[in-house]
């Protein structure tokens, strides 16, 4: 009797674990077929093509279709065509994984409920290397993570293989993703180790049939502290060996690795100026070892150390001299934009004033400075303004995209990379919404073009419903979080009033005095009496003069500098009249309050949710949402409270009044 409890009690727990809507399964939600099926014929044979066969067996439902390698122009990579009559679909490709690619767009179609009679469509990737960077650490925590421990499980590796591995491979893959960076930036040179690497090896090829390549950070003093030689100098010759004794060894595990990614003094790290060296003595030595095997370096420009200048200039003031000296598998990694990741900055001025280096983007999933786990932020705007800047480089129309897909200048090489925001909690994200930017740097990785609107419009219907009633309220806040959070945090061109150390909450008045001036958020605001914002005009830091003509004129011009800059490049009196007639300090106040505003209809709209979607993710969504708009408040009365302190001015009385 007390067995057969058991088996009721397990016949009615099983469905729900199964269903379970902890949003594991991230946008992967495609129908099963209740009968698997052989429906797919394909001319070419490899892992790569048995996942897409397993694939579209078990979840494609309409007409059989046919996987053809086919012929293609020597440049055309992973693109496909999907081609089909009402009878059949064909995919064709001029690799495997172009063909696997084919299959998930069309997997993604039929979750948004397309029309597959008469499909014509081609799809070629922007970039060639699309690229996540996991700042993972060996002992299993993750630097800026939110969502839990790291992924890879270093203690139990290479003998003992969590299912995570592969569904992290099938997930990118489905969005195109082709590379990932297994470490933190900040690198131990442990990581290069020969145990480490025989674990590496393990998950390389695990996600090589997805198309999967795997790179490294390396520690620049991994010569002296792993080899024991005198010094890591580049252009000594044993350590030359070392390095290239350490890529034979990586490539005869790894006959595919990627190759290395390199954060070079900045905030500590060694580097090759540690002898008088430079950045491009540094990489090129790496990009010799590498280049045999194909192998690749991403050398960061993020470059912050002690400097008398403004931080903002740092990279271009290292970098542009550097331009011509860099071997040609060298690729430089620029932060989107001069600071870190900030809500909103003008973007870096490096891109585009590297005229003989191929440049790629670094973009921050991972939210450090967005509410990390907590705060709903849809980052594909932020990632569009970006890519859409004209930088001016080779006159109007340089936008960053065409400066590093290659369009404006052919590049050896083109990538576009972002850090990670994956860890080990069920969600895999921390916020079911932080999903939707995983999935957003994947799409525009692939097709730079795509919208936001399009982006979170397939992610919702892949993810939750097609339901309009659903999708087109949900959209428009995922659409407009992004300004939002900008409004609640920082707006008008503030940046890095951010608490200390971990960067979650407000704290303007950060003087710490005794480190680094620009460790402080006062550094970053300026404020006093007469206003606010930092003066980067040519009167002030000049970082103005680092941007092409005519944006070094405009950035200069209070009045031509677009509002959403204005702290940004000039320190504005508090009476400064904006556009809309408001004075500075009013203008800043019924800005922090429309994004508690903002905040507060996203509760409303979201309360109205709960009928179209599963009740654990609905109310996990509300609860965080609860949270955000606490925290806007508190930005928003912490922000104003302080800065009044200088303005000596009343909060607008239509205000909801500080507490
Ligand atoms: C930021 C971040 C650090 C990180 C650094 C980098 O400063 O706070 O944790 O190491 O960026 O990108 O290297």
């Amino acid at each position: 009797m007390q067995h057969f409890r058991h088996y009721i009690l397990l016949f009615l727990i099983l469905p729900l674990i199964a269903f379970a809507e902890d949003g594991s399964q991230l946008w992967l939600r495609y129908p099963v077929n209740p009968k698997p099926r052989n429906i797919v014929n394909s001319n070419s044979k490899s892992p790569t093509i048995e996942i897409a066969k397993k694939e579209l067996n078990q979840h494609w439902a309409g007409q059989a279709v046919d996987l053809k390698i086919d012929k293609f122009p020597e440049n055309y990579k992973d693109g496909y065509k999907i081609v089909s009559t009402p009878k059949k679909i064909s995919i064709l490709a001029k690799t495997d994984l172009g063909l696997l690619y084919g299959s998930y767009h069309l997997l993604n179609l039929q979750q948004q409920k397309a029309d597959f009679s008469n499909l014509k469509l081609e799809e070629k990737p922007s970039y060639d290397v699309r690229i996540l960077n996991h700042w993972d650490n060996l002992d299993g925590t993750i630097e800026r993570g939110y969502a839990g421990h790291s992924l890879w499980k270093w203690e139990d590796l290479p003998n003992k293989l969590s299912p995570r591995y592969e569904e992290y491979a099938r997930a990118n893959a489905s969005i195109g993703i082709n590379a990932t960076v297994l470490n933190n930036v900040n690198a131990s040179p442990n990581m290069l180790r020969e145990d480490y690497l025989k674990k590496v090896k393990v998950l390389a090829d695990i996600f090589r049939p997805y198309g999967i390549k795997v790179y490294l950070s390396v520690n620049f003093s991994s010569p002296k502290v792993l080899g024991g030689l005198q010094n890591s100098d580049p252009l000594n010759q044993d350590v030359q060996k070392w390095w290239k004794d350490k890529a034979a060894e990586i490539y005869k595990l790894i006959p595919d690795f990627g190759g290395f990614l390199v954060k070079a003094n900045s905030e500590g790290q060694p580097g090759p100026q540690d002898y008088g060296r430079t950045h491009a003595d540094g990489a090129n030595m790496m990009a010799d070892v590498l280049k045999p095997y194909g192998g690749i370096v991403m050398w960061r420009a993020f470059v912050y150390s002690p400097s008398k200048e403004d931080r903002a200039k740092q990279a271009h003031l290292e970098f542009v001299p550097l331009d011509g000296k860099f071997k040609d598998n060298v690729i430089i990694q620029i932060k989107n934009g001069p600071i870190d990741f900030q809500p909103r900055e003008a973007f870096n001025p490096l891109f585009g004033a590297l005229r003989k280096t191929s440049e790629m983007v670094e973009f921050q999933i991972t939210q450090e400075y967005l509410g990390q786990a907590n705060h709903l932020v849809f980052l594909a705007p932020l990632f569009k303004e970006t890519l859409d800047s004209d930088t001016f480089s080779d006159g109007k129309g340089s936008t960053i995209a065409k400066i590093t897909d290659g369009t404006l200048r052919p590049a050896k090489l083109t990538a576009i990379s972002a850090v990670a925001n994956i860890g080990e909690d069920k969600n895999w994200t921390g916020h079911h919404f932080a999903q939707a930017n995983w999935y957003a740097f994947g799409r525009l990785a692939w097709n730079h073009d795509l919208s936001s609107k399009q982006i979170a419009d397939e992610w919702l219907k892949m993810t939750f419903t097609n339901n309009k009633d659903f999708v087109n309220p949900v959209k428009e806040i995922m659409l407009t979080s992004r300004e939002t959070a900008v409004d609640y945090m920082m707006p008008l061109g503030l940046h890095h009033i951010f608490a200390g150390g971990h960067h979650y909450g407000p704290e303007p008045w950060g003087d710490y005095k005794g480190g680094r001036p620009d460790w402080s958020p006062v550094y970053y605001h300026q404020a006093n009496a007469e206003g606010i914002g930092f003066d980067r005009t040519k009167t002030g830091s000049n970082a103005v003069s680092q941007y092409f003509p005519p944006l070094n004129e405009i950035y200069n011009n209070i009045k031509t500098t677009p509002e959403n800059l204005i702290l940004w490049f000039h320190h504005v009196p508090w009476d400064y009249r904006m556009k809309d007639g408001k004075t500075l300090w009013d203008e800043l106040c019924y800005k922090y309050d429309l994004g508690v505003h903002e905040m507060r209809d996203y509760q409303k709209t979201w309360d109205k949710m709960q009928a179209y979607i599963d009740q654990q993710r609905f109310s996990e969504v509300q609860d965080k949402l609860k949270i955000q708009a606490k925290d806007a408040v508190w930005w928003k009365d912490a922000c104003l409270l302080y800065f009044q302190t200088f303005s000596k001015r009343p909060i607008p009385s239509d205000i909801e009044k500080p507490v």
